[in-house]
């Protein structure tokens, strides 16, 4: 079955790109296109005719949304509503990936598919957008809201976090906004399974889900976890000291809670998210061996 992975350089798409694995899977990874030029998205799809599209694709600057706002909806809703549209007049489907950050993080619990939507900012809105567009363009899709990616590819937290600890002996991390980091291998290797599951003739249970690392932790957790990683490879152990979203301000509202509840997605298809903390080990393994 042909696969066609949107997001050529990105976290996600590196990491779908390199799992690729199976024989049922014929994935191609085309040239960056535009994906929110129609014609761009048409030519591309026309030529390489995928009976499924990953679209990992997206704008993610959170905070560079909030004056980029046209620019953040081509990507995130004009996007996905294009390929949808190629999808549907081409009998292909689709699995699309959105973000926790289309809540409002006031929720105590894990957030559940159908909780109400309530996004602070720009980056959430525009992602919102293009769930609805998905929704409403193309039956047989896939959207994915996962959270806290990290990988050895592209910009994230990770790779922040083990430049700081290099260059500074005390880091200080927001300790007031609990999420569930998601290992970028993690989430492409469960969407690999349900490729091949359609490959091999399965029809899948078409919908919503949340997808994210097994575990809860704030920021200050991740970073603390990072260091402790790395410190054994780089004899570096700078401090680790908590502070509160109010004394790190930033153009972007986040949510503060926004640890998504995946039971869904475990109980459909039969796929467990990984701990986050065994994806964390092996990113820092082999971000430290490249530096
Ligand atoms: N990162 C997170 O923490 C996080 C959290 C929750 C959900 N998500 C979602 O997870 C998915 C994957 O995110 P990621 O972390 O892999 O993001 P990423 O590393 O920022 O990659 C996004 C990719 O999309 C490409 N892109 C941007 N604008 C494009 C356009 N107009 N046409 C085609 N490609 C375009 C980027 O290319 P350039 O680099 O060349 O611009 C980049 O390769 C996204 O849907 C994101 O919203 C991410």
């Amino acid at each position: 079955m042909r696969v066609a992975v949107l997001g050529t350089s990105g976290q996600l798409a590196s990491e779908l790109r390199r799992s690729a694995r199976s024989a049922a899977l014929e994935l191609v990874a085309p040239q960056k296109v535009d994906i929110s030029v129609d014609s761009q998205v048409n030519a591309l799809l026309d030529r390489e005719r995928p009976a499924l599209v990953l679209n990992a694709a997206a704008y993610t600057a959170v905070d560079r949304a909030e004056v980029e706002r046209e620019q953040a909806f081509a990507v995130n809703e004009i996007g996905p509503s294009l390929i949808a549209r190629w999808c549907t007049a081409n009998r292909a489907a689709l699995i699309h990936v959105s973000t926790d950050y289309v809540f409002d993080g006031a929720k105590a619990a894990g957030y559940v598919e159908e909780d109400a939507t309530a996004p602070l900012g720009v980056y959430g809105e525009s992602k919102l957008a293009g769930e609805v567009a998905v929704r409403g363009a193309l039956e047989r899709h896939l959207i994915l809201r996962t959270s806290w990616v990290f990988s050895a590819h592209s910009q994230n937290f990770v790779k922040t976090m083990l430049r700081l600890a290099r260059e500074r002996d005390e880091l200080r991390v927001v300790a007031d906004q609990v999420g569930r980091p998601t290992a970028a291998a993690d989430l492409a290797s469960a969407m690999l399974t349900l490729a091949e599951r359609l490959a091999k003739g399965a029809e899948l249970d078409w919908g919503t889900y949340h997808f994210a690392g097994a575990g809860s932790t704030s920021w200050h957790g991740f970073a603390e976890a990072i260091v402790e990683e790395q410190a054994p490879l780089t004899g570096k152990k700078p401090r680790v000291t908590p502070i509160t979203t109010a004394d790190y301000p930033t153009p972007a509202r986040r949510p503060q809670s926004s640890v998504l509840d995946t039971s869904r997605f475990e109980r459909t298809f039969g796929i467990t998210p990984a701990p986050w903390r065994d994806g964390l080990r092996t990113v820092v393994r082999e971000l430290v061996s490249a530096t």
